[in-house]
């Protein structure tokens, strides 16, 4: 390795979504890493080897790494003395009034200062709002701590679950905000086995899109610009999906496809290809959660931020309107044998915080449908918010969930829902109805194999059906079907 890649030691508070994949990505870059949680029971299952949360590489490096340069623990004040600098990463929840609670980062900032004998560097890898620098700066001091004992900087996570260790490691940009040229070199040299691009040389390395000749580079910025491009990108991305889903209804009004708009739309460099893919609306713990939070600091700071709210009301829109679709598909909803494949807010995690699938599945219910659902990894999540019973049941694959359904639903997007066997689904139906919430079939295709498709933003029979053609619809067994 590079003479100028030094390890560093490491405390990471939170061992969560971005505390563990930041703990296990740190180890990897050639870091000494502590991480440290106050839930004992999951430091003790991350100690024993356990992984408690569904995404791809983690079991590698935490199996690489643990018990050597990646340790647990629950003991805040030992992980901390010992490190350089100490990373932040605890849930910042929605309070009531929609702006971020900060009461655990309050917490961890005291506990912080009362274990401080040498200089550190604390960094803010939480989603925080502008100021929080600030606030636990005042912590800290208030706390007894010299000011010239340490600096607080904010260096964000663009990491997506589902692809996070990827994203942490093949980043676009690693943002630093730093007041001083000290807390800023100590973040430079944790990072500069990426933004050298030695990280990329070594044979054992998780493949991504970044090599050693395009590493990620670094913008240093202030603090607050820190903070608020961390609020700022999550906002921008929720807004170009709550735009292509009304683009996508405008596109279903006028008979023309929202894939074949959003494709002329990316095409623009200016704009670009990402997040215009029209659905059920975004979910997951980070979206809804931050726009409400960022709109919140705009209104604290005197700027009025209209935009963000009617995001935030397309986006509740859009579920009440796929929910339309089934209706219009289903005529009446008491009775019915409803397929659900899709429980997690996206393909490629187990989370369901926020998820659409859930807001779908709880309104089926009400309305006295029976509810058969597949997730390749979220049931065992979603039983703890709706728990199984006569009404829901939780199946194994996909043509569990449709067999006998009078309609099958997607929900979220999963590979495996992309590549279903088209005629296995079709006899495995009661009624072959489709109603696709993240467009995964071409329209043509699934009329060619007999199904009634309904998809987001694209004419046909995506269109919403007759009530009455919907009743008279083709059945499967018994000879009826034509
Ligand atoms: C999001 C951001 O993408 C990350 O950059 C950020 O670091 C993270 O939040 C965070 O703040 O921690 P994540 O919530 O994991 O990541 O999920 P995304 O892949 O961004 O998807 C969010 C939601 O938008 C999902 O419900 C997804 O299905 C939906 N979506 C996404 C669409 O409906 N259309 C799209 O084109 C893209």
């Amino acid at each position: 390795m590079d003479s100028k890649i030094k390890p560093v030691s490491i405390a990471v508070v939170g061992s969560g979504y971005v505390g563990l994949v930041a703990s296990a990505c740190f180890a990897e870059i050639g870091h000494h890493v502590v991480c440290v949680d106050n839930d004992e029971s999951r430091v003790r299952i991350l100690r024993e080897g356990g992984i408690p949360i569904h995404e791809e590489h983690l079991p590698e490096l935490l199996e690489r790494y643990r018990g050597h340069t990646l340790e647990f623990t629950s003991d805040l004040r030992a992980a901390t003395q010992n490190a350089q600098a100490i990373f932040i990463a605890v849930g910042t929840p929605q309070s009531q009034t929609g702006s971020a609670d900060l009461s655990y980062v309050d917490a961890v900032a005291s506990e912080i200062a009362r274990s401080m004998d040498s200089y550190k560097v604390i960094v803010e890898k939480s989603t925080v709002p502008v100021y929080t620098n600030e606030w636990i700066r005042r912590v800290i001091e208030r706390n007894g701590v010299a000011k010239d004992m340490f600096d607080v900087t904010s260096n964000p996570e663009f990491l997506r679950e589902g692809t996070a260790i990827v994203d942490f490691l093949h980043a676009d940009r690693i943002v630093i905000g730093a007041a001083t040229e000290i807390a800023a070199n100590l973040l430079k040299q944790i990072y500069f086995p990426l933004t050298s691009g030695e990280y990329y040389r070594a044979a054992s390395a998780v493949p991504g899109p970044r090599s050693e000749q395009d590493p990620p580079p670094i913008l240093l910025t202030s603090t607050k610009a820190a903070e608020i491009i961390k609020h700022a990108s999550n906002a921008l991305l929720a807004t170009k999906i709550s735009f292509i889903n009304v683009v996508a209804n405008v596109c279903e009004a006028a008979g023309a496809d929202v894939e074949e708009v959003a494709r002329g739309i990316g095409m623009d460099t200016r704009i670009g290809p990402k997040f215009l893919r029209a659905g059920v609306g975004y979910g997951g713990s980070c979206f809804p959660k931050d726009v409400a939070a960022f709109r919140h600091v705009a209104e604290q700071v005197g700027v009025e931020f209209g935009l963000l709210h009617e995001v935030e009301k397309i986006n509740e829109e859009q579920k009440l309107r796929f929910f339309q679709k089934i209706r219009s598909a289903l005529w009446t909803f008491r009775g019915k044998k409803i397929g659900v494949l899709g429980l997690a807010f996206k393909g490629g995690t187990d989370d369901v915080r926020e998820s659409p699938a859930l807001d779908i599945v709880k309104r089926l219910l009400s309305e006295g449908c029976t509810v058969s659902a597949y997730d390749p990894a979220a049931a065992a999540r979603t039983k703890e918010v709706i728990p199984p019973g006569p009404c829901m049941r939780y199946v194994d694959d996909p043509y569990a969930a449709a067999q006998d359904a009078d309609a099958l639903l997607i929900l979220n997007d999963w590979q495996e829902f992309a590549e279903l066997d088209l005629p296995k689904l079709h006899y495995t139906l009661r009624y072959p109805i489709v109603i696709d919430g993240r467009n995964l079939y071409d329209p043509a295709t699934m009329t060619k194999h007999g199904f009634t498709y309904l998809s987001v933003g694209r004419p046909g029979l995506s269109q919403p059906l007759d009530p009455v053609a919907a009743f008279f619809l083709p059945r499967r067994r018994d000879g009826a079907r034509t």
